[in-house]
């Protein structure tokens, strides 16, 4: 039998595909950027025909730098940005209307609108999530009230709804399934995740009709098979999980209490909590980690929306890098004298504050300050939003824990963990270890081990952990002192930058 698994990764900016040997070792691998649109101040876009473009392209991709067929792949397992979603029409497959993106915010008035007549309690209750734009809920209002008849076809039944990965399954099975799993119906604000089901009355005050939405699988199940057209044969799809969940299971986090937090264009930060759904009362998220078996592993999450987008307008809006890299370097030679906080609310603010019309501000300027104290501010934010994030899940998982949540130990993958710079910035702000592991493609590899184990081809649970391995453990070397003085600093930066 083969072992060979193709891992589909379709994020934000780029959708690649990797293909892991038996050894989990990459065998191949298919990477394309595709256009970012935005029509308006706020709004994001995707086309989702680029997204299917580039989906089988970059799976070419990979099996020709492999010098693999279809018949070698024993599974396909899909990971996705989550939450953005994509209305289409039944028959034809067609789009109804560009993907929303997780980032974009044109739905803040709704939002707010159900804030106001008191509906944020029973959402957080059954779904874990808070009434932000940033959901996929209010994003499908949207594209019902918006597009030109699409309620009307939607109470039909001629419209189909889905985030990213049923809108690949759904292209790759050639219609034949409409279905997520757990991880990814967790991000909508109509799924209970108490009792893993849809929520008719979520989905009346939102005005969303049930039939729209998909069935909910587990994450390594079956999928169903890819058309045959596609590849020259068909190959199952048996794992599928959003990406950060996905992280969090390549990180090999499996017990409560493990962390994982993945730098992209924004960062997540993800705490196992086990069987025991943790409500949070530091306005984080409680969600599904991973459904495995009918069973479900729970989550605390911290979602920041700028991280790598910060060290992306250094380099592409203030033009003081010429490469991403070239970050650490420049914030190591900042003069140490000058306190400069950027808060980089370029999105608004995300966990724990969920602040939609914030703005980002820098604050300190002086005649002196240069790009290097620029650069070390972008890269400190991701450092002290890191620690707001940890320090809520500290408190939501306190006395749950045996009282070992200050023992915090931080796995970190994703593009910005490559400076050690900004690593070791990150152990000195937490005060807590941060482990940088030998595979960073942490994200790839958890979904290709729900494919590769849901058919048997790849190790079980525990041993897939034991072969998780250290790269390099960053420690905490900040005195105490100049660490309450800097998160001093920016708490009252970000206290000044809040909307309301
Ligand atoms: O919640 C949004 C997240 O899933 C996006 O991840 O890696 O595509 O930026 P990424």
């Amino acid at each position: 039998m083969t072992r060979f698994v193709l891992a589909i990764d379709q994020g934000t900016t780029s959708t690649r595909s990797i293909i892991f040997d038996g050894n989990m070792r990459v065998a191949g691998i298919g990477q394309l950027e595709f256009p970012q649109h935005y029509p308006r101040s706020g709004w994001v876009e995707h086309d989702p025909e680029d997204i299917w473009d580039t989906t089988v392209e970059t799976m070419r991709l990979a099996l020709a730098g492999a010098g693999l067929g279809a018949r070698d792949i024993a599974a396909i397992g899909i990971t996705n940005q989550r939450e953005t979603v994509i209305l289409w029409d039944r028959e034809t497959g067609r789009p109804i209307h560009r993907a929303i993106v997780w980032q974009d915010r044109r739905t803040a008035d709704l939002c707010e609108r159900l804030r106001a007549a008191g509906h944020e309690g029973i959402f957080a209750e059954r779904t874990g999530l808070l009434l932000d734009p940033y959901f996929s809920g209010t994003k499908i209002a949207w594209l019902l009230d918006n597009v030109y008849g699409a309620r009307q076809r939607a109470e039909a039944g001629k419209v189909l709804a889905g985030t990213i990965d049923t809108f690949l399954i759904w292209r790759l099975t050639g219609g034949r399934v409409h279905a997520t799993d757990a991880t990814n119906a967790s991000r909508t604000l109509l799924y209970d995740i108490r009792k893993n089901a849809w929520d008719g009355e979520l989905a009346r005050l939102l005005g969303i009709p049930l039939s729209l939405l998909p069935e909910v699988r587990d994450s390594a199940d079956d999928y169903g098979v890819s058309d045959r057209s596609l590849f020259g044969a068909e190959i199952p799809i048996r794992g599928v999980a959003g990406d950060q969940q996905a992280a969090t299971i390549g990180q090999a986090c499996f017990q409560p209490g493990m962390m994982k937090c993945t730098y992209g264009t924004g960062s997540f930060a993800v705490l196992n909590t086990g069987s025991t759904l943790v409500p949070s009362n530091n306005r984080l998220l409680a969600t599904i980690a991973y459904r495995l078996n009918g069973e479900t592993t729970y989550a605390l999450e911290g979602s920041i929306f700028v991280a790598g987008a910060a060290v992306q307008w250094l380099r592409d809006g203030l033009k003081i890098i010429r490469e991403a890299s070239e970050s650490g370097r420049l914030a190591g030679q900042a003069d140490n004298t000058q306190a400069i906080y950027l808060v980089p609310a370029f999105v608004g603010l995300g966990a724990p504050h969920w602040d939609a019309e914030a703005r980002g501000a820098i604050f300190g300027l002086t005649r002196n300050t240069g790009p290097a104290e620029l650069a070390r501010a972008a890269l400190e934010s991701v450092a002290f939003q890191t620690h707001d994030l940890v320090d809520a899940m500290r408190k939501d998982w306190q006395g749950r824990d045996g009282g070992k949540a200050h023992e915090t130990v931080l796995r970190v993958d994703g593009g910005m963990v490559a400076s050690d710079w900004t690593m070791q910035c990150i152990a000195d702000i937490l005060a807590a270890p941060v482990d940088r592991p030998t595979i960073l493609e942490t994200t790839a590899l958890g979904v290709a081990w729900l494919a590769g184990s849901a058919i048997g081809a790849w190790p079980g649970q525990e041993e897939f952990a034991r072969q998780w391995s250290l790269e390099r453990r960053f420690l905490p070397q900040m005195p105490e002192d100049i660490r309450a003085h800097k998160l001093a600093g920016w708490r009252d930066s970000v206290r000044r930058t809040l909307s309301r």
